[in-house]
């Protein structure tokens, strides 16, 4: 099974230059699951709460989803990407840090970002779906489960291990990283759940008047062992695929005697 990441730079409140670049980004690339970072239709920076109507979308009939659902046809592919969402709470229009999971046959899946950094907190709703886990088609493999999360919630460790408890053997993570810790983390996420994780994060800087926020590259995919398969620079953009096989992700055993999830002593775990 081939998957794999995008990194690159989104370009700041401009949805029709970065549905375009993705698209020639990835239009030419071989991959069954690829993951491009979060916020990839919008940039990260806001500065106001009526920015996010010109660059946020429904998944339903955006521009940006709806070239990923394409593209997902014409690939026979899955993508995952982070966006910028537009939902309706009442006649009230309400604003999700989201992910997107679009499958060959059209259907999608939404995620809505559990945890938000800092002054997200301004701008977006908390993220109301929880972490699950989605069946996606594999010629060899039949089907291959994957979960979503986003950006920070790699620092909460329990969002990897929900995924991985609901049977998740590739955890995909769209992200926007301005620290420098999660890229190494991620080590540690994928070898205590035996998961493969794919983190694809963003480069450059976005700037509003006298705020700036610069991101740190260094894109991630690991195996249930803890192994490197892939590390992109801090500042280029990058699209990188590898090959897995995705069953090494269903052997919880660290050795004959360890079974990381048999094992849990839940009784003596604070709740
Ligand atoms: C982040 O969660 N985008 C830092």
């Amino acid at each position: 099974m081939k998957i794999g990441y995008l990194q690159f730079k989104p370009e700041l409140h401009n949805p029709s230059v970065n549905t375009e670049k993705v698209s020639d980004f990835i239009g030419g690339a071989d991959f069954d699951l690829l993951v491009i970072p979060e916020l990839a239709n919008s940039g990260y920076l806001l500065s106001s709460l009526d920015e996010l109507a010109g660059i946020s979308e429904n998944p339903d009939s955006g521009k940006y989803c709806s070239m990923l659902k394409k593209l997902s046809r014409k690939k026979n592919a899955c993508i995952v990407s982070g966006f910028c969402e537009c939902a309706k709470d009442g006649s009230q229009r309400v604003y999700y840090n989201s992910s997107i999971l679009v499958f060959p046959d059209g259907k999608f899946r939404i995620y809505r970002k559990t945890h938000l950094f800092y002054n997200e907190k301004n701008f977006f709703h908390p993220g109301n779906t929880g972490f699950w886990v989605y069946e996606v088609p594999s010629e060899e493999y039949e089907t291959v489960k994957i979960g979503m999360m986003i950006c920070f919630d790699w620092i909460f460790p329990e969002a990897a291990r929900t995924l991985a408890l609901r049977g998740a053997q590739i955890i995909c993570h769209p992200s926007n990283l301005v620290m420098p810790y999660c890229q190494n983390s991620m080590y540690a996420r994928a070898l205590e759940n035996r998961v493969f994780t794919i983190t694809a994060n963003r480069t450059g800087t976005d700037t509003i008047g006298k705020e700036s926020v610069s991101f740190t590259g260094g894109s991630v995919m690991l195996s249930p062992n803890g192994d490197y398969l892939s590390r992109a620079s801090e500042d280029k953009e990058e699209l990188n695929i590898v090959e897995i096989n995705p069953l090494e992700a269903k052997n919880k055993f660290i050795n004959e005697k360890n079974n990381l999830f048999e094992e849990r002593r839940e009784m003596f775990y604070y709740r």
